[in-house]
C-alpha cells in the first residue's frame, strides 16, 4: 500500500481495561461530571438481562446516595421510537453524564441519548434527522462512559450509533464527529458468563469489522494496524475461548479485539459485508455478527483482485505470507466454530439471502468497498459464501 495517498485518523477515547475495573465508574463520572451542576445527575442505560441479574443495582451501589436514572429496556436493534420515549422521559432531569453498560444495542442507545438530551430544540427527532434528513444540530453530547459488555461491536470506540425504525424494517447511522464516547471501560469479568453463540456471533462481527476497514476505500497504515490486531486476536483467541470460556486472559483479548475493529472503522467505516448484512438481519432475525461475516472468505476472494497492497499488508501483519493463507486462517476459524450450524439455525440459505439481494446496497457502506461491486457480484458473493464455506 502506498503511504503518499490523502489517508485520516483521529480518535479521541480514553480507554481504560482490566477486571473488576467497573468498581471504579463513579471515579471515572467525577471527571465527567466536573464543571457541571452539582445538581446533576447520572444515567445508566442497560439492558433487562443485567438487571435481571442484579448487576444493575450492584452499580447503582457503587454510586451510594448519587442520583442515578435508570433506562433497562433496551432491546437488541435499538428502534427510533423506544430513543425518543427514553429521551421524553429524561428530558428536565438534568442529566450530567451516560454510563452505558451493554452490548452494541445499549451502548448505541446511550450514545443517542448523550447526543439527544443535548439538543436545546424540542422540535428536532431521531426521525426527522435520519428519515427525512433534516440538518443535525451541532452540540457537544453528554459525556458518556462506554462499559461493553460483548466482545463485538465496537461501539465504545466509535462515533456512530445503529438505530433501526422497525417499522420499516431500515437502519440508520446517527453520526457526529463529538459522539464518541469519553471513556471506554473494559472489564472482562461482564463477558465472563456470555453464552456461546453470543461469544461466537460477536467475535465474528470483531472479524468482520478488521476486515471491512482494510478493503475500504477509506483505509490508512494506522488503521489497517489496528484491524491487523483485532484479526490476529479473533484468529487465535476466539477458538480457545470455546473450550475454555471462563478464561478471564482470553476474554480480556476479545474486548481488546473489538476496541481495536471499533478504533479502525471509526476511520473507515464498515463496507460491503455490513451493508449485505441489514437486510438478512431485518428479514430473518440473523445476529449481526452472523449476517455481516459469513461472506468474508468470499469477499477476501473478492477484493483481493483489486489489492493495491493494503490487503497484503493486513495478512503479513496477522504473519500470513499470502491472501491465501489469511484466507485459510478466516475458514479454519469459520469450521472451529461451526459457522454452517449457525446458519442454519437462522435459516440463512442460499435461496433466502439471494431473494434479498436487492436491498444490500446502502452507498455509504458498499461504496466504501475497495472493489466495486454491482448486483450480480453482489448474487455471486453470496453464491460463493453459501456453496463454498466450510
Ligand atoms: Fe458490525
Amino acid at each position: 500500500m502506498r503511504y503518499d495517498r490523502q489517508w485520516s485518523f483521529y480518535n479521541p477515547v480514553r480507554v481504560r481495561s482490566g477486571p473488576g475495573l467497573i468498581k471504579e465508574l463513579p471515579a471515572f463520572a467525577t471527571q465527567a461530571g466536573s464543571g457541571r451542576s452539582e445538581a446533576g445527575r447520572g444515567l445508566i442505560v442497560t439492558s433487562p438481562g443485567f438487571t435481571a441479574r442484579g448487576l444493575t443495582a450492584r452499580v447503582r451501589e457503587l454510586f451510594g446516595d448519587q442520583r442515578l436514572e435508570v433506562i433497562d429496556a433496551v432491546r437488541p436493534n435499538p428502534d427510533i421510537k423506544a430513543i425518543e420515549t427514553a429521551r421524553a422521559r429524561l428530558q428536565g432531569k438534568n442529566i450530567q453524564f451516560i454510563i452505558g453498560i451493554g452490548g452494541g444495542s445499549v451502548l448505541d442507545t446511550a450514545k443517542s441519548l448523550s447526543y439527544l438530551l443535548s439538543v436545546d430544540q424540542p422540535q428536532f427527532s431521531l426521525k426527522k434527522h435520519l428519515v427525512d434528513k433534516a440538518h443535525l444540530p451541532q452540540v457537544n453530547p453528554l459525556f458518556m462512559i462506554a462499559v461493553p459488555t460483548t466482545a463485538g461491536t465496537g461501539s465504545e470506540a466509535t462515533n456512530f450509533a445503529t438505530v433501526w425504525d422497525s417499522e420499516n424494517q431500515k437502519k440508520y447511522s446517527l453520526t457526529g464527529p463529538n459522539l464518541f464516547p469519553g471513556i471506554a471501560l473494559l472489564d472482562p469479568e461482564l463477558t465472563l458468563s456470555l453464552p456461546e453463540e453470543t461469544t461466537v456471533v460477536t467475535g465474528l462481527d470483531v472479524l468482520s469489522h478488521a476486515l471491512e476497514s482494510v478493503w475500504n476505500f477509506n483505509a490508512g497504515p494506522v488503521s489497517i494496524s489496528y484491524a491487523a490486531r483485532a484479526i490476529d486476536i479473533v484468529l487465535d483467541t476466539l477458538p480457545a475461548l470455546l473450550k475454555d470460556p471462563h478464561n478471564l486472559d482470553s476474554r480480556s483479548k476479545m474486548l481488546t479485539g473489538s476496541l481495536c475493529g471499533g478504533i479502525c472503522i471509526s476511520a473507515t467505516r464498515t463496507a460491503l459485508a455490513h451493508s449485505i448484512s441489514y437486510p438478512i438481519t431485518a428479514a430473518l432475525g440473523a445476529p449481526h455478527g452472523l449476517a455481516c461475516s459469513f461472506t468474508l472468505p468470499a469477499l477476501l476472494k473478492f477484493n483481493a483482485k483489486n489489492d493495491d497492497g493494503r490487503i497484503k499488508m493486513a495478512a503479513a501483519l496477522v504473519g500470513c505470507s499470502s491472501i491465501d493463507e489469511l484466507l485459510s486462517r478466516i475458514r479454519e476459524l469459520f469450521a472451529a466454530v461451526d459457522i454452517n450450524k449457525l446458519l442454519a439455525r437462522y435459516q440463512v440459505s442460499a435461496e433466502n439471502v439471494l431473494a434479498l439481494s436487492a436491498e444490500m446496497f446502502t452507498p455509504e457502506r458498499s461504496g466504501n468497498n475497495l472493489r466495486p461491486a454491482g448486483p450480480e457480484d453482489v448474487k455471486a458473493i453470496l453464491h460463493n459464501a453459501l456453496y463454498n464455506s466450510p
